[in-house]
């Protein structure tokens, strides 16, 4: 036995897991391009004043973070938005907007594995960058729902927020950003009472914090319903009604788009990120209680890297997480299954004439895999059931003479003897 194996948190994906998770990929890409969002790379190191910045606790103090060679401080992403900023803010400054831009690809957190959580990640992060309008924040959470429909998922809502009900509420009782962030990370983690007693002790008049109790208590799927509620409740503070009032444009809008989905809205949810300014959300299928992917508004981040006052929505998909989505939901994606040839000569003498023939076939696009073990045709066949090869041809003196092999249907189980010439159309037209 090897001494050696992965890194706790860190996995290896087998062909069969990788080719699931492409399919996830594929799907992730195809949707950008559906909605106009063009990709960009950026690197998985950035500075790690950059990455730190806006991010919140949580996830500062799970950072990969160490000091380069050349004495830099530095730390692997864990997370793309950081870095999509940092290019609004420097390379792409001066594009018009609005920009919509759309990154995948893994990311780092030193987070406790469990199920659905592990310490390299694939998201497929898509960002909506210059509007304020709620069209722009509709069309993040429909981009979302797309996703899940094209994925095939069932039965999934999107929790939706607003992070200025509650920031308008402690801002109005002149709590500093640092210090709402504090009730906001206990939010995130679902500590209603602890981040009561923190909003207390940060010193809100007792009207704020019987307001705060009772929106911490307020969640619904009648949207409707649970935004007058809100409203009634937040009304003493001029801009949480301003937020409420938005996300009710925001949820309307995505209504009449006609995108069918749940939405349960909370009026005291908080997202962990602490650059959010507006609506966030997180879609859920009820098969598995963490969320699949998230998102929301960010107006400011883009100011604090030195840009322009730019606003931004965005949304990262989480792709290891709508993969179990997916599995959990026992279905399996529908990979389109292309055809697969292998070929297999009859004696070492005609290894070279399976190679020529091997490059002419991928020449036209035919995925071709060559008997290199020289077993014999039988032994080889068996290995080719094996794995789903969808033909073999078999390559032997008898025929080559006539300038012929023999073409098999692993499928059928039947076989004939084609014209080397033919063999490409062949093979396609079964
Ligand atoms: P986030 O909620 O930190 O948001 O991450 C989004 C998604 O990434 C999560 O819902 C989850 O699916 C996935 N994820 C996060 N951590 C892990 C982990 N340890 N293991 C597996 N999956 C994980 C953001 O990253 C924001 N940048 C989203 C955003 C984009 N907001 C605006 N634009």
């Amino acid at each position: 036995m090897s001494p050696f194996r992965t890194v706790r948190g860190m996995r290896d994906f087998l062909p069969k897991e990788a080719e699931k998770m492409r399919y996830v990929e594929q799907v992730t890409r195809d949707l950008a391009q559906l909605y106009g969002y063009r990709e960009v790379i950026t690197p998985i190191v950035e500075s790690y004043d950059l990455l730190a910045a806006k991010s919140g606790e949580e996830i500062r103090k799970r950072m990969y973070a160490f000091e380069d060679l050349g004495g830099r401080r530095v730390a692997l992403r864990p997370e793309f938005t950081a870095s999509i900023a940092r290019l609004i803010a420097t390379k792409m400054r001066n594009e018009p907007k609005p920009m919509r831009l759309f990154c995948v690809g893994s990311l780092y957190r030193y987070d406790e594995p469990q199920y659905g959580r592990f310490r390299e990640f694939w998201q497929a992060n898509y960002e909506l960058i210059g509007s304020t309008k709620p069209e722009a924040d509709a069309e993040i959470l429909m981009l979302t729902y797309d996703l899940m429909e094209k994925l095939g998922l069932r039965n999934y809502w999107l929790k939706i927020g607003h992070v200025g009900i509650i920031r308008g509420i402690l801002a109005q009782e002149d709590v500093k950003k640092e210090q709402q962030n504090m009730v906001m990370q206990l939010l995130d983690k679902k500590q209603w009472d602890e981040a009561l007693t923190a909003a207390r002790e940060l010193g809100v008049s007792q009207r704020c914090v019987t307001t705060l109790k009772n929106v911490f208590k307020i969640r619904g799927k009648d949207v409707s319903q649970v935004l007058k509620k809100t409203e009634e409740n937040v009304r003493d503070y001029e801009s949480a009604v301003a937020a409420v009032e938005n996300l009710r444009e925001i949820t309307e809008l995505t209504r009449k788009s006609n995108a069918k989905f749940e939405m349960l809205v909370e009026a005291g949810f908080a997202r962990g990120l602490e650059y959010y300014t507006g609506m966030i959300f997180e879609p859920y299928v009820p098969e598995m209680n963490i969320a699949l992917s998230g998102g929301g508004r960010y107006d400011k981040l883009i100011e604090l890297f030195g840009g322009e006052p730019t606003p931004a929505v965005g949304v990262a998909q989480g792709m290891d997480r709508l993969a179990l989505a997916v599995k959990k939901q026992k279905f399996s994606p529908k990979i389109p299954e292309g055809k697969r040839v292998v070929i297999i000569p009859i004696g070492e003498k005609l290894r070279a004439r399976v190679l020529e023939l091997s490059l002419a076939l991928r020449g036209v696009g035919i995925p071709v895999e060559v008997e290199v073990m020289g077993r014999t045709v039988s032994k080889a066949l068996q290995d080719a059931d094996r794995r789903n090869v969808t033909h073999a041809v078999i390559v032997g003196s008898e025929e080559l003479k006539e300038n012929k092999v023999v073409l098999r249907d692993m499928k059928k189980r039947e076989q004939k003897t084609v014209k080397i010439r033919n063999l490409s159309q062949e093979i396609l037209k079964t």
